[in-house]
């Protein structure tokens, strides 16, 4: 057989490939040259950086000025490079969400090709760095403050706290029509995230019992609920803090009803290490609504503490082992999803939800590649994600209970039994999502956060 073409074609494709490279060569090391901090870096790094690495915010070291980056660049590009930091765990190569905060991968490799091409500051002026102001004005109607200080020990160890605050709104309505919960970290420095929780409870029940402060350490095991006294009849509300994230806002007709009697349940309130005491102060300030909520968005769950729901095998992770479970729930209703919220503990490594239409069809909702306990986020859906009744709702995570993962709380390790997972030293397999009844048109919902 013959082959097509002749030679001089062939050299002549080679030497136009080659210029072409040649040239793209020159164009990417002459656009990497001219990287500099000033025009391309620092409007990246503001946004996505300085908010947490501030005076009095809780990272460890500011990152602000052209100094602070270019004497770190390594770690930078490390950190960047391996998506450590920012903190945002959702896999954005699974799906994207309204409050991502990850860099584009563009941005990535700006960053390395800055950090490779010796970090140049730039000649142009740079704007400084402006600390984004709270953008709310208007004053919260109500504000559940704990009865004391948190005092927090000078130890240099982590401090995990369970905090139980009852408070009561003296109106004559029982269940209050809230536009949104916004928590106010009070130690800046030390706080590194929260979950909390609002709960009703019996009204025969003392919710000013003490104990009201539960401290964990990995060496003790406690029942939290029963351990406050508390014995919840609802969950009303459940919402998670992270140095930089947003408070969920709600579109115009939707919002939380709140019982106006009723407990703030800090569960887990971690704190940094410190050499010296300190304390906390930290509080959740409620906004009303308007008018009244026409749409309320309620809290639902796949895997542990979900009645509904089936996690299979059942939750019980033997010593020295790496294992995988599913939890499956179906939506008994037409559903618009808000946000979800993934859940689990110390021993928790991967995480993937899917949401399998009753056509078959299944749509991806989050993936978690290297499960952080220390950065449990609420991923928002950009525009609302509307599912049909009969949705079946599937999790799959992987748990690690050997000593080769770092955080597992039990040297040598322990078989980890859970069955609602209330002590944090138990596991838990969770995927909460905030939702409304789907009405005609959700699907074009789109929510911004500013
Ligand atoms: C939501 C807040 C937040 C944001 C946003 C954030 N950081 Fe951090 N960063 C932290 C906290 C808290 C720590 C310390 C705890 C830790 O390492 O997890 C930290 C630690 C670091 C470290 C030290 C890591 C180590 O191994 O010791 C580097 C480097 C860093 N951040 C760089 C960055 C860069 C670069 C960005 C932006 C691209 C960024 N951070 C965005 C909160 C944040």
């Amino acid at each position: 057989m013959e082959i097509k073409g002749d030679k001089k074609q062939v050299l002549s494709f080679f030497r136009k490939g080659f210029f072409v490279w040649i040239s793209l060569l020159f164009y990417q090391s002459g656009s990497a040259q001219k990287i500099t901090f000033n025009k391309d870096i620092a409007p990246i790094v503001y946004r996505s950086c300085s908010p947490c690495h501030r005076e009095g915010q809780s990272a460890p070291f500011s990152l602000i000025t052209y100094q602070d980056f270019a004497s770190r660049a390594k770690m930078i590009s490390e950190v960047v490079s391996k998506r450590y930091m920012p903190p945002w765990k959702a896999d954005p190569d699974f799906r994207h969400f309204e409050n991502e905060t990850c860099l584009k991968t563009e941005e990535i490799e700006k960053i390395l090709a800055w950090v490779k091409t010796g970090n140049k500051e730039g000649k142009g002026k740079l704007e400084p760095y402006k600390a984004p102001e709270l953008k709310e004005t208007r004053k919260p109607d109500y504000v559940i403050k704990m009865k004391e200080k948190f005092l927090l020990e000078g130890n240099n160890k982590e401090t995990f706290a369970w905090i139980k605050v009852p408070y009561d709104i003296d109106t004559s309505r029982s269940l209050l029509d809230v536009e949104r919960l916004e928590f106010v970290a009070g130690n800046k420095k030390l706080l590194h995230h929260v979950n909390y929780e609002i709960l009703g409870v019996p009204s025969s029940l003392d919710r000013n019992t003490k104990p009201n402060i539960l401290v964990l350490n990995n060496s003790t095991e406690f029942d939290a609920f029963n351990y406050l006294n508390l014995n919840p009849n609802k969950s009303y509300y459940y919402g998670g803090w992270l140095p930089g994230m947003n408070t969920p806002i709600y579109p115009e007709d939707m919002g939380v009803k709140l019982p106006n009697k009723g407990v703030l349940l800090y569960e887990t309130m971690h704190y940094a290490a410190s050499p010296v005491n300190d304390s906390d102060f930290s509080m959740v300030n409620i906004y009303y609504k308007k008018n009244r909520i026409e749409r309320d968005v309620k809290l639902g769950t796949v895997g542990s503490s979900s009645p509904e729901s089936i996690i299979e095998p059942p939750l019980v992770i033997p010593a020295d082992s790496i294992k995988t479970f599913t939890a499956t729930a179906y939506l008994q209703s037409d559903a618009s999803l808000l946000y979800i919220t993934p859940h689990m503990h110390l021993l928790g490594k991967k995480f993937v939800a899917y949401a399998i239409l009753p056509s078959g069809d299944s749509i991806p909702l989050i993936r978690i590649n290297d499960w952080d306990f220390n950065w449990q986020l609420m991923y928002q859906f950009n525009p609302i994600l509307c599912l049909p009744k009969g949705t079946k709702l599937f999790v799959r995570a992987t748990f690690d209970n050997t000593a080769n993962n770092p955080r597992n709380p039990f040297s040598p390790p322990r078989v980890c039994n859970s069955v609602n997972g209330m002590l944090t030293t138990e596991e838990m397999l969770q995927l909460g999502y905030f939702w409304v009844s789907y009405r005609e048109g959700d699907e074009k919902i789109h929510v911004k956060n500013e």
